[in-house]
């Protein structure tokens, strides 16, 4: 049913406005100041957006769904994982294809593939990640490329003996890339130096999740970014640092592109709103809050806003990685930290934890929220301008949002499949009260009401050569 959006203060990267949406199909065909229901299809569903935000639908560029991963699985799936989205306002997923290194390539990208197609309720793509180099992998990386559409690679410089790719493949991946076109992102620690300083501390007895921090310091995640920063200014590759935490990894990342790398650096919720005393708290409620690169010291949350603000970060994801706490973070990290699970599930709650301490709060502004949340990443991800702002010709994905309505975050109101919520009691100002993806309405009031499977993969075409 085509869809007539009335009265809304519509805010991209570049715009705020106050103008009507019509969508036909699955495509924005009208933009106008006051556009006549008698001049629409008499069957098109009015909303009245009065006194309401409308954003773009928002893009996730970094999540985990199907992830194997430290000796176990995270719990969502492609239905919950939407479902989860979609009640916080994000209508496109970016999972990283995370195979192991005994795995082809190209079985990797079609189990993943094969997970979420029929089954998602979101629109998606993949970074692939390469955790081996070999001949046969090569290959097969360029038939993804080619063939399926994938337009950026991943790969951990940390995970020793698991995902982290040697420096020789490194170089060699991030040669590839820069003749196929494709943006490497990446996971910048050293493992080398995780490895004994994990050691060291298991060997002194510190073994609670309040070690994690002191295991993989600022230094270990920056020395992560300007080594592959060194390696991107001999290739010419194009490079994107997930998850940057802290201050001095940031800096680094500014200073790489001083030099001319081609370089562009995403921050995740959970580094802008928890910070390091989270996994610190007793009764090993602490574990609940160890993800990579750790939660850093609270000050450091300062220069991410504001680096965000001036546009310096491009991004903000989530890194969702949902690991239950009862039967695997708790149960298989009791004796040592280095067992924990990584990852702290927040596809749901980002766009409201960033609206309530941001924007709420004074530190973003609504259309570099839109940008960080949505739009820069459709540019970096070669889904632009498909996705990524509200434009006629764009896919009619739109969020409407009550920028005063007050909730509470729980794990009863969450929609990923993980046994908490790392946010459980927060206050937030704000909440999408309905979600479009290509014109569908898929979500209301924070409930799924659409049809789980009709996601679709996003064919992208490289462009960062
Ligand atoms: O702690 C994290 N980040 N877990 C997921 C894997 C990764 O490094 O992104
Ligand atoms: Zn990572
Ligand atoms: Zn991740």
């Amino acid at each position: 049913m085509p869809l007539l959006i009335k009265g809304g203060r519509v805010i991209t990267a570049t715009d705020d406005d106050h103008l009507d949406i019509y969508c036909q199909g699955e495509t924005i065909t009208r933009l106008e100041a006051n556009i006549d229901p008698a001049s629409v299809d008499p069957d098109s569903e009015v909303i009245d957006a009065t006194g309401r935000l409308v954003f773009p639908g928002f893009i996730d560029p970094h999540v985990h769904i199907h992830l194997p991963f430290m000796g176990t699985h995270a719990r969502d799936d492609w239905a919950s994982a939407s479902r989860a989205a979609l009640a916080g306002g994000t209508t496109t997923l970016i999972e990283m294809i995370c195979p192991g290194p005994g795995d082809e390539p190209m079985a990797a990208f079609e189990d993943w593939h094969a997970r979420a197609a029929g089954t998602a309720s979101v629109d998606f793509t993949f970074h692939m990640a390469v955790v081996r180099f070999d001949d046969l992998a090569q290959k097969q990386l360029r038939q993804i490329v080619s063939d399926h559409g994938i337009a950026s690679f991943k790969v951990f410089l940390a995970y020793k003996g698991a995902l982290d790719l040697g420096d020789e493949d490194l170089f060699g991946c991030l040669q590839l890339a820069k003749e196929l076109g494709v943006i490497v992102t990446a996971h910048c620690e050293n493992a080398a130096a995780i490895d004994a300083m994990q050691a060291k501390l298991l060997s002194e007895g510190k073994t609670g999740p309040e070690h994690h921090e002191p295991s993989r310091p600022t230094c270990v995640e920056t020395d992560g970014v300007t080594h592959l920063a060194t390696l991107a200014q001999l290739t010419g590759a194009h490079i994107y640092c997930v998850h940057t935490s802290c201050d001095e990894a940031v800096n680094a990342a500014l200073a790489a592109r001083r030099r001319g790398v081609n370089i562009w650096i995403e921050a995740v919720a959970p580094h802008l709103v928890l910070d390091k005393t989270y996994a610190e708290l007793p009764d090993f409620e602490g574990a609940k809050y160890v993800m990579s690169p750790p939660l850093r010291d609270k000050w450091n949350q300062a220069p991410l806003w504001n680096q965000l603000r001036a546009r310096a970060i491009s991004t903000i994801g989530t890194d969702h990685a949902p690991f239950d706490f009862e039967t695997q973070k708790k149960a298989m990290g009791r004796d040592a930290f280095t067992k924990i699970p990584n990852g702290i599930p927040s596809v749901q709650e980002r766009i409201d934890l960033i609206h309530t301490f941001g924007v709420k709060a004074g530190r973003l502004g609504y259309r570099a929220f839109v940008d960080a949340c949505s739009t820069q990443a459709a540019r970096i991800f070669g889904l632009y301008p498909r996705k990524g702002t509200i434009r006629v010709g764009s896919d009619a994905d739109l969020v409407l949002y009550n920028p005063d309505k007050k909730h509470t975050l729980a794990h009863t109101t969450s929609h990923s499949n993980v046994d908490y919520n790392a946010f459980e009691g927060w206050e937030m100002t704000g909440k999408s009260e309905l979600v479009t993806v290509r014109g569908k309405v898929q979500a209301r009031g924070g409930q799924f009401v659409g049809e789980t499977g009709t996601g679709q993969l996003l064919q992208r075409t490289p462009t960062h050569f």
